[in-house]
């Protein structure tokens, strides 16, 4: 069967891998066969599907790049990784906001988007803004020029009943809300509510118009605290109420299939309600980080402000990045020091691999956690060169976007987006 795939002509075996997953090529490459070898190594396509792999990104559809030849798709992801290896943004610009900075609780990020909820009474969430953080189109992407940038409008998601929770996935053009209602078959008890909505325009999402049941709640257990994830076509919301687990525990995980809206299995019970999905299967459970830890995690990229540098205006953004393709990247850039160390001082950040953690102990320290991270893998801090007067930072697909605060105004935080690509 491998004998004859490998007759194949190269193209054609290309057109067949093409389609196969980056960690299958990459075993491939490991068995030492030539024909496979050469054709993996020599062909622009399948080492694209390598390198965005090593990236961990999956392509974009709505990239400027993507409808380009594979050259000028290659030559997009090279010269984006650069610009958030080295901290080099081709702009930066504001997006601006009169939304009441004391309601703002909950936000997310995902592609070019930004979303923030705002609390009403009754500890839900009565509103959710959305607006766009790429450059508008036409807009030089030369950060020297003066080409005004048309102004960017947050536009309010329609939300059915009062929000208690929302996510983003901006490659399904989707808002996941997560709703809370008085149960129609029992007045002592309230029903929650997965319902999909469009991320661009306005409306309930083609693919799942209708609400997905999540569970029924006691009334008087009052709204409870949500966190929804999503990786491939797996949902996860984590629903609990930590103040009444005495007599019915809901502190449960409940997993679906979306869009079909399919059940996946028995929710089962969690106290904590910080996880991750690491992919469809695998779920990942995190001791809670506190809150006013403002960060942001986007693919295997997380994002921090760093600690505040005696007598300094603003703070210095740093960013942890896992991907195998950056530390390849900074392990050659440290051979070419003569020093031997592990720092390098680029114009626009400071560059240091960490090894995973041995007995030595090379661990992140940070005043908003208790204790030291410890890291069994390695990664490349990059701490940006420039300070900024940011209150939290996040990142999407993007961009880093920085919160501020209109103190004069005490108007909601204007958005400071530094635009990597
Ligand atoms: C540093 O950042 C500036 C502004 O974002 C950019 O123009 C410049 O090219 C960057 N420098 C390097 C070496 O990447």
């Amino acid at each position: 069967m491998v004998g004859s795939l490998l007759a194949l002509p190269s193209e054609l075996l290309i057109a067949c891998l093409v389609h196969v997953p980056a960690h299958t090529l990459r075993t491939c490459l490991r068995v030492s066969n030539r024909i496979l070898s050469t054709t993996i190594l020599t062909s622009p396509e399948l080492l694209f599907v390598l390198e965005l792999a090593d990236a961990g990104l999956t392509e974009d559809p709505l990239h400027p790049a993507v409808d380009g030849a594979v050259i000028t798709r290659r030559a997009a992801l090279h010269a984006r990784e650069r610009h958030w290896r080295t901290f080099a943004f081709l702009r930066k610009f504001e997006v601006s906001s009169t939304l009441d900075a004391q309601d703002v609780q909950l936000w997310d990020s995902d592609g070019d988007w930004f979303a923030v909820a705002l609390k009403g009474e009754g500890d839900v969430f009565v509103a959710l803004y959305v607006v766009r953080t790429r450059p508008a189109d036409g807009a030089g992407l030369d950060s020297d020029s003066e080409v005004p940038l048309p102004t960017r409008t947050w536009r309010r998601v329609e939300i059915p009943d009062a929000l208690v929770g929302f996510m983003l996935v901006s490659e399904l053009d989707l808002v996941v809300l997560v709703t809370i209602s008085p149960d129609p078959q029992d007045a002592m008890r309230q029903q929650i509510q997965i319902q999909s909505m469009r991320l661009s325009v306005d409306g309930p999402h083609p693919a799942q118009p209708q609400p997905i049941e999540v569970t029924s709640i006691p009334s008087s257990y009052g709204p409870p605290t949500v966190h929804i994830e999503m990786s491939g076509s797996t949902l996860c919301v984590a629903v609990s109420c930590f103040w009444h687990t005495q007599t019915e525990s809901v502190n449960r995980v409940h997993l679906f299939e979306w869009p079909s809206g399919r059940r996946l299995d028995d929710s089962f019970e969690q106290f904590l309600t910080a996880f991750a999905l690491v992919n469809p299967t695998l779920f990942l459970q995190t001791h809670e980080l506190p809150e006013s830890a403002a960060t942001g995690f986007c693919g295997r990229r997380f994002v921090y402000m760093a600690e505040r540098e005696e007598g300094q205006e603003g703070r210095r953004v740093t960013m942890l990045d896992f991907n195998p393709g950056t530390i390849r990247w900074a392990r050659r850039l440290l051979a070419d020091q003569a020093d031997g160390s592990s720092t390098v001082q680029l114009e626009n950040a400071t560059v240091r691999l960490l090894d995973a953690d041995d007995a030595a102990g090379t661990r992140l320290q940070h005043s908003a956690l208790t204790e030291p991270i410890v890291s069994e893998l390695a990664y490349v801090e990059i701490t940006s060169t420039e300070r900024f007067d940011w209150e939290g930072v996040h990142m999407n697909g993007a961009s880093v976007i920085g919160e501020q605060v209109d103190d004069s105004e005490d108007e909601w935080r204007l958005l400071e987006i530094l635009h990597l690509g």
